[in-house]
């Protein structure tokens, strides 16, 4: 393994793993203009007015998780930033990054924060109080003032007020020019607003469209040479994987997830990135995620997905059925078994969560039955089973049912 290093750089793989500044600072470096292009001039477009001593209305970026808005805005805001300096027009920007849904407090502590109005976060205060603060800080300023809030459908408990003040109160007790700049995963964020305050948002609205292959072949090939030894990736690797990514969902950030994925596995088998590499990092990473969703699930759950996991084969199961499977698996564990209707409630759930399909059948005259079936490959509902008897100290289940 250690002769055998393909990763030459790793923080330009992990930048989920930074925090937005520090991978600000290594995304500056490869984000790639070209590919956001459009994107770019529409928003230069928009902010042109500033040089007239105009004033842009407010702005609202749409488009899925990973389609490059946060980096885009924030590569833009520094460009902006640098030419207005050359005009000697006066501009401040904040970035308020709500990726973590918070309740209004919340957001508006964050900026108040941001903005030196408070020290530290302020708890016992009104919101009322928080809301002068942050007029008072920002009442001597007198240009532009781009405020660029991050997810903005993750303010939770009463985003019509986080709204209203922005929108309404702002504006009117601050002498600056206030661009408010919206981003979301949810084209119809504005839908559930009061629609006092939705009246007031003047928005123009950018979508950012998934990336395409050829889109992401240039990002990962950025990565590439910066992260990894190009050597050791056979031909034909990057086209594969942005074909996968752009055709399961065209987010950047989960194609540098395949790249980086693919190199770790072979780092640990010492051979190069190949092909077939890339196939199996592919099902590695679906299986964590399976796992890692099924290790924070409540017990019960769990062993509901046992009992339906353990019918092996591509046949459905009935809910009887693997309800018998769930009260032995549940007599083993020690633990009480659920009704057979909230067993049903939790078959549903997790048809929800994606591990199991169900149906409903009709049987004539004997009424209708739920059918279920697991579309899961076996060496993840293998993976699965093996961690649900960890979760719950059982070695291997001593019934002859239950294989
Ligand atoms: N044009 C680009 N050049 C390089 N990397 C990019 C580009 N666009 C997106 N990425 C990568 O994708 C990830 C997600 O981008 P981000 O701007 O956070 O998406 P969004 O905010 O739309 O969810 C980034 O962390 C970066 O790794
Ligand atoms: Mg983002």
């Amino acid at each position: 393994m250690l002769q055998n290093t393909i990763v030459l750089n790793k923080k330009y793989l992990d930048d989920e793993q930074l925090d937005r500044k520090e991978q600000f600072e290594v995304l500056k470096e490869i984000f790639d203009v070209n590919v956001r292009s459009k994107e770019i001039s529409e928003l230069s477009s928009h902010f042109a007015p500033m040089f007239k001593d105009g004033h842009p209305v407010h702005l609202s970026l749409l488009g899925k998780t990973g389609t490059g808005k946060t980096v885009t805005i924030l590569y833009f805001l520094n460009m902006l930033k640098a030419l207005c300096a050359k005009n000697k027009i006066q501009v401040k920007y904040i970035h308020l990054d709500l990726s973590i849904p918070k309740p209004c407090f919340r957001a508006l502590n964050d900026l108040a924060c941001l903005l030196n109005a408070t020290k530290r976060y302020k708890r016992g205060i009104s919101l009322d109080e928080l809301m002068s603060r942050i007029e008072d800080k920002l009442k001597p300023f007198t240009g532009y003032f781009i405020l660029f809030v991050d997810e903005i459908d993750h303010v939770r408990r009463d985003p019509d007020s986080f709204l209203k003040f922005l929108i309404r109160r702002l504006p009117q007790s601050v002498r600056l020019k206030l661009v408010v700049i919206f981003t979301s995963n949810k084209l119809n964020w504005q839908e559930n607003i009061d629609p006092r305050i939705k009246s007031f948002l003047k928005l123009n609205e950018i979508l950012f469209d998934p990336y395409n292959a050829l889109d992401l072949e240039k990002i990962l090939s950025i990565r590439i040479g910066k992260a990894l030894d190009k050597k050791m990736i056979e031909r034909g690797v990057v086209k594969k994987i942005s074909a996968i990514s752009s055709r399961t969902h065209g987010d950047a950030r989960k194609a540098v997830e395949l790249l980086s994925k693919s190199a770790h596995i072979a780092e640990r088998r010492g051979t190069g990135i190949t092909l077939d590499l890339v196939d199996k990092a592919l099902q590695e990473i679906e299986q964590d995620k399976y796992v890692a969703m099924i290790k924070s699930a409540p017990g019960q759950l769990q062993a509901v997905l046992y009992s339906v996991l353990s019918f092996s084969g591509t046949k459905p199961v009935n809910t009887s059925d693997s309800y018998d499977v769930y009260c032995s698996f549940c007599a083993q564990a020690k633990t009480r078994a659920l009704t057979q209707r909230a067993f049903s409630d939790m078959i549903s759930e997790l048809d929800i969560y994606g591990f199991i399909k169900t149906r409903i059948v009709s049987q004539g005259r004997y009424g209708r039955k739920k059918e279920i079936t697991t579309s899961l490959p076996k060496e993840v509902s293998d993976r699965l089973k093996e961690i649900i008897l960890l979760e719950f100290d059982l070695e291997i289940l001593n019934n002859p049912e239950l294989k």
